[in-house]
């Protein structure tokens, strides 16, 4: 849904450890693929564990306006009955995807190669954010699309008649540009290609060929090269999503920097384009173990123990872990404020295109905060000042971003003073049980107008 109509103030302070179990929600990223997938394929798709989020919500809406049946059951359990690669309906009204650019992205691509048009809008955020990545191959197949200055939203999409099939190297580290691109290739006859210069999350390739696709992968010396035969049949599958390792982030990071704390965080999903800051904490010298590591759904789940870690040091993230960790810059930023020494973060432009220009969102806000941080266009450097040393005391702004609005809270958390977030509402987009679940660990967490 577009915009948030009241703000919602909310205050952290720092408070006793955080001890217990945090049930994450579904994979963000897993829960709209499901939703896409499960529209364009023939029959029934059961889906457990979804993410009950707005941004999902609205892909949900979204699916049900190009034609596809889709039933909350309750418990994060869906019923998706598709329509068919090809068979999406011409929406009636406009298709608004709030805070979402995967939900818009995903989508778009999915329309492209049907003779039908679409306009899309969005919050604020969205609004703000770069289409031309996905609407220019896109326009490869045949699609064309109109937007505002600079490719940006409220947009429409005239899908391609007559798809012609592509072959597209993505210029920036985007699952969503080449996810973008395959779920266009689903209704272009022949082969689409997409080479990839550096691995991104691969829950689309996955959950292609668990519907059935023929997706293939294989490394080049331009770098990984999917390949997709067009026009299948999708077949309805039974999906597990399983937990967010992003929104795992949040608790984990919280009982690293809050004194006393020993958190279990069970049945993360550990594919390894996804976790790169578990990797990098672990480097910095948090207590941080996966338990009970399996495989489930052919992927790599763990139960992450957190516990307290006063004795962190900073390093230099390798650049090439950017794409597996890109959401959780944020949190790893304040996790280095409570480091001794420099965090440096390199190769990380994309992060000026998030929901907010995080770089600068959590730049401000940190040195608001007492902490030096140092910026260029893609990179971004924390100095901490170590555990029991870091001020706080501040008000900041979320501008619209989930993440930025989790990752001060949780600053505020083990700060000296209170850290006050000036709109946590977009919390709900990604993690609606953030606060909740926070408090039941032991986090002074409350709003500020309650
Ligand atoms: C996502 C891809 C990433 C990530 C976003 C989810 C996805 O965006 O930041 O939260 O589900 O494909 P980019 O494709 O812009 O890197």
């Amino acid at each position: 849904m577009s915009g948030h109509a009241t703000p919602i103030p909310m205050t952290a302070r720092r408070a006793g450890p955080l001890r217990g179990q945090a049930h994450v929600p579904g994979d963000k990223s897993i829960s709209h693929r499901a939703l896409i997938l499960g529209a364009m394929a023939v029959g029934e798709t059961r889906i457990e564990g979804l993410l009950e989020g707005e941004d999902v919500l609205d892909t949900a809406r979204a699916m049900r306006a190009f034609g596809a049946q889709v039933e909350a059951l309750g418990a994060g359990r869906w019923s998706v009955r598709g329509v068919g690669v090809g068979g999406f309906a011409e929406p009636a009204q406009v298709i608004d995807c709030g805070n979402s650019g995967t939900g818009v992205r995903l989508i778009m691509g999915a329309m492209a190669t049907s003779p039908i048009t679409a306009t899309f809008t969005g919050d604020a955020s969205l609004c703000g954010r770069p289409m031309g990545r996905v609407t220019d191959p896109l326009a490869l197949f045949g699609a064309r699309a109109h937007g505002r200055a600079g490719g940006r939203l409220p947009m429409t999409v005239v899908g391609a008649a007559d798809p012609v099939p592509v072959r597209y190297g993505v210029p920036v580290p985007s699952a969503q540009v080449k996810s973008a691109v395959l779920l266009a290739g689903l209704n272009a006859p022949g082969e689409t290609v997409v080479i990839e210069r550096e691995a991104t999350r691969d829950h689309s390739e996955r959950m292609l060929a668990g519907f059935g696709a023929q997706v293939s992968v294989a490394q080049g010396p331009e770098g990984r090269i999917i390949t997709l035969t067009g026009q299948p049949e999708l077949r309805p599958l039974d999906i597990v999503v399983p937990r967010d390792p992003s929104s795992a982030a949040f608790p984990v990071c919280a009982a690293l920097i809050v004194e006393g704390s020993d958190v279990l965080v069970p049945n993360i999903g550990l594919n390894p384009t996804r976790a790169g800051l578990f990797a990098t904490l672990r480097e910095m010298g948090a207590d941080l173990t996966y338990e009970n590591l399996r495989e489930e759904g052919g992927e790599p789940v763990a139960d992450l123990r957190a516990r307290f870690s006063p004795d962190m040091a900073g390093i230099e993230v390798p650049p090439e872990r950017a794409a597996s960790m890109i959401d959780e810059y944020p949190i790893l930023s304040v996790v280095a404020a409570f480091a001794r020494g420099r965090t440096m973060m390199r190769g990380v432009k994309e992060l000026r295109v998030k929901e907010s220009d995080r770089i600068d969102a959590m730049a401000q806000g940190l040195r608001a905060a007492g902490i030096t941080v140092d910026e260029g266009e893609d990179w971004w450097a924390v100095t901490g000042r170590g555990q029991g040393d870091v001020p706080g005391g501040v008000t900041v702004q979320s501008r619209l971003d989930h993440r930025i609005a989790m990752s001060f809270l949780i600053l505020g958390m083990a700060s000296n003073r209170p850290v006050t977030v000036d709109d946590a509402s977009p919390i709900a987009t990604s993690f609606p049980v953030f606060e909740p679940l926070m408090a039941a660990l032991g986090a002074q967490i409350a709003r500020d107008n309650a």
